[in-house]
């Protein structure tokens, strides 16, 4: 195939991908998950470094974790690696503001409305009933520059998993509580979280998963010179 005949494939696994946030409670195949995680590690990285280290939740540990992070988190106790104030100012904030408006709406839920809203931001916690949840960490003594490596891993997983047939939604939230993380799947200390990837056959039924944001620009964000 030649790279002009692959742009249409192209834009329609990117445009088709957006954050689920309701899943039905069938587990994906193992042979599945092997093609999809197997093409995400086609991702590239800093000297081929390759920092990711992907862990899996599904079945028994995962129930645990769905049990024990929401009244973790209702009791304040948050272990996170890699501290987020989620307060961002002038443009990030009107664009954060869009998409958490442009949620509720389609959930129908009002400005108001603190009881559902919260109830809403607590289904981060049972990974909106995702039967499977992708723990992305990175070796403790690396920072930034392999860091976006992760991000870069992230992306190619969650359009691997929109090409065969599967939803995701990355969550910053599913970082918050890193220390039980590590203890229920037996990770070693040295090794940093960064998100979760909560992942699934779609719900397409549900309110929330009928929400589609909008991006800026071009000219906004994106500048050619010469
Ligand atoms: C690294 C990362 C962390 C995110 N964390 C959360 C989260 O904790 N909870 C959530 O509901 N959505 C989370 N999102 C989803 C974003 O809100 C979403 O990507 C953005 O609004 C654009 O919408 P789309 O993914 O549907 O295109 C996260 C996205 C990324 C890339």
């Amino acid at each position: 195939m030649t790279a002009a005949s692959l742009a249409p494939a192209f834009a329609g696994i990117i445009k088709s991908r957006y954050s689920v946030r309701a899943f039905r409670p069938e587990r994906v195949p193992q042979a599945l998950m092997d093609q999809v995680f197997t093409l995400a590690n086609c991702t590239p990285s800093n000297c081929n470094t390759q920092p990711w280290m992907v862990h899996v939740a599904s079945g028994e540990p995962l129930e645990l974790l769905r049990r024990e992070i929401p009244p973790a988190m209702m009791r304040g106790e948050i272990t996170m690696d890699f501290p987020y104030s989620g307060k961002y100012h002038g443009v990030y904030k009107e664009r954060q503001g869009e998409a958490a408006n442009d949620l509720f709406k389609v959930m129908d839920i009002t400005r108001e409305d603190k009881v559902k809203r919260n109830e809403a931001f607590m289904r981060n916690f049972i990974f909106f009933d995702a039967p499977h949840v992708a723990f992305l960490f990175i070796p403790q003594e690396y920072g930034l520059r392999e860091a976006t490596d992760i991000g870069m891993y992230a992306q190619s997983l969650m359009l691997s998993l929109t090409a065969h047939g599967l939803g995701s939604c990355p969550q910053t939230s599913l970082g918050f509580h890193a220390d039980l993380v590590r203890k229920t799947l037996g990770v070693d200390d040295s090794f940093k979280l960064l998100f979760g990837i909560s992942f699934g056959y779609p719900d397409d039924t549900a309110a929330a998963n009928q929400c589609r944001t909008a991006r800026a620009a071009l000219s906004d964000n994106t500048f050619f010179h010469g």
